[in-house]
């Protein structure tokens, strides 16, 4: 009979919807395995993929969305295949995303992104967040409950990068509707993972910045799109507005499917540990604990990949220029060599920060302050506004029992659907009624 292990990681359904099994028995080899007839190595180690991650010399990351069981458009030559990677970027899937990119061209987008994260761009993202949540919520409270992921976590998470990208009001219907539209990345569910193919939803949405892009060119306002209209990279270049266009729909999809998935991961725990919603009710400074502890739990980026450019070595394992590796990032924050008792949720673990669940290197995620304080005020709103949260029995079985969805993608963890019961608190009942 065929073991865990040799079987498809990137197409076997099950493994999809819970990879830990799977990880476990490629770890249960050693932190850098390959699997039988697969021509790419698993990374499950912490300290290999803190290695891996860290090496921007020896490890191009321009496979990271097509993923490492996708064979190279070219047979790699000797030990250093770097010119060849750049000659051929253009036939890797999404090979021009910041996230796939390599050395200066990453660095110049990375000095865009970091742009948008100035504080003062951020203050007046936070207070967008406070008010919109407060919508959300309370609209859920006062209908009693709601499916957590299509009626607040998604619209939530959309609605945030819109505001910081500057998509003016009238339009952000449109683009919710969009992502809403758009399979999570890596979805076996999907025919449409091909990010460049002109239907593809990012590429409808692109073109909308591209025209909001030239607008400010000729019209220039006070707000972020003109800011990244007129923005010159480090070297001095003018980057034009497909890129910026490019990277600004890159954002949505970042973004917005890690954020909202990490959302209903936390709202399980919330819920199904005894006790845990009334002590984060009555301490909220305890929520950018649980957020990193759920991260690290369930990484909503399981994986990412990496192929070696140069002939290099992590830990004792030789890796030849033109290897692939699935860097699973799950896996890597259960690693029980690092962690104790991996895989339970622990709130206040020490050193929690530490995980790779955003990364590491110069790749780490370039939003994860965006998402601790998205998530942060959303539960604080949610806590706030009910004096219990309940996960639907009739929809999910009882407590011990239940029965959980999970998005079959090869990039993405998260549930497809949380459906909650919310009791309302004194403090929506007082505010009700003034409103
Ligand atoms: C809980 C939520 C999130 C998780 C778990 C997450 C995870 C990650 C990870 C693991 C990477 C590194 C991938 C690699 O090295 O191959 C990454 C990169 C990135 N993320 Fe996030 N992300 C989250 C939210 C966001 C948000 C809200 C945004 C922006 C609005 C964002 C924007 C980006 C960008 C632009 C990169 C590429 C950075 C670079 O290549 O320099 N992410 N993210």
């Amino acid at each position: 009979m065929e073991r865990l292990e040799e079987r498809d990681y990137f197409t076997d359904y099950e493994i999809l919807k819970d990879p830990y099994a799977f990880f476990e028995a490629a770890r249960a080899h050693s932190p850098i395995y390959q699997p039988p007839n697969r021509d790419y190595l698993i990374v499950t180690g912490f300290e290999e993929t803190l290695e891996v991650l860290k090496n921007n010399r020896d490890f191009s990351a321009s496979i990271g969305l097509a993923g490492a069981a996708e064979p190279l458009p070219f047979e790699p030559h000797g030990p250093d295949i770097t010119d060849q990677i750049e000659a051929h970027r253009g036939q890797i899937l999404g090979g021009d995303y910041i996230v796939n990119l390599d050395d200066d061209a990453h660095t110049n987008l990375r000095s865009l992104v970091n742009r948008l994260f100035v504080p003062s761009r951020l203050k007046a993202n936070e207070r967008f967040m406070v008010e919109y949540s407060e919508e959300l919520v309370r609209k859920a409270v006062a209908n009693g409950g709601c499916e957590l992921m299509r009626e607040m976590a998604v619209p939530f998470v959309t609605m945030v990068i819109a505001d910081l990208l500057g998509v003016p009001p009238e339009d952000r219907q449109l683009f919710m509707n969009t992502i809403v539209a758009a399979p999570p990345p890596g979805s076996l569910d999907s025919s449409e993972n091909d990010y460049s193919g002109e239907n593809h939803p990012m590429v409808v949405m692109g073109s909308y910045f591209v025209r909001y892009l030239h607008a400010r060119l000729s019209d220039p306002r006070d707000d972020i799109l003109t800011e990244l209209a007129h923005s010159t990279f480090p070297n001095g270049e003018k980057p034009d507005v497909e890129t910026i266009g490019s990277l600004a729909v890159f954002m949505f999809g970042a973004g917005q499917d890690t954020s909202a998935k990490i959302l209903g991961s936390a709202l399980r725990y919330i819920v199904d540990q005894p006790g845990l919603q009334d002590q984060l009710r009555n301490d909220t400074s305890l929520l950018p604990q649980l957020f990193e502890e759920v991260l690290r739990v369930q990484s909503s980026a399981k994986q990412t990949a990496r192929v070696a450019r140069r002939d290099t070595r992590v830990g004792d394992t030789d890796i030849p220029a033109g290897t692939r590796l699935l860097v699973a990032i799950s896996a890597a924050n259960r690693d029980p060599r690092r962690w104790e008792n991996p895989q339970e949720f622990m709130l206040g673990r020490p050193k929690i920060v530490e995980h790779v669940g955003f990364g590491r290197g110069k790749h780490v995620c370039a939003g994860a302050p965006l998402a601790r304080v998205e998530v942060r005020i959303l539960l604080e709103k949610l806590l706030k506004y009910t004096s219990r949260i309940e996960i639907d029995d009739t929809r999910h079985g009882p407590p011990g029992a239940r029965n959980f969805d999970y998005e079959p993608s090869f990039i993405i963890r998260g549930l497809n659907e949380l459906h909650l019961k919310l009791t309302p608190s004194q403090a929506f009942s007082e505010t009700q009624g003034a409103r």
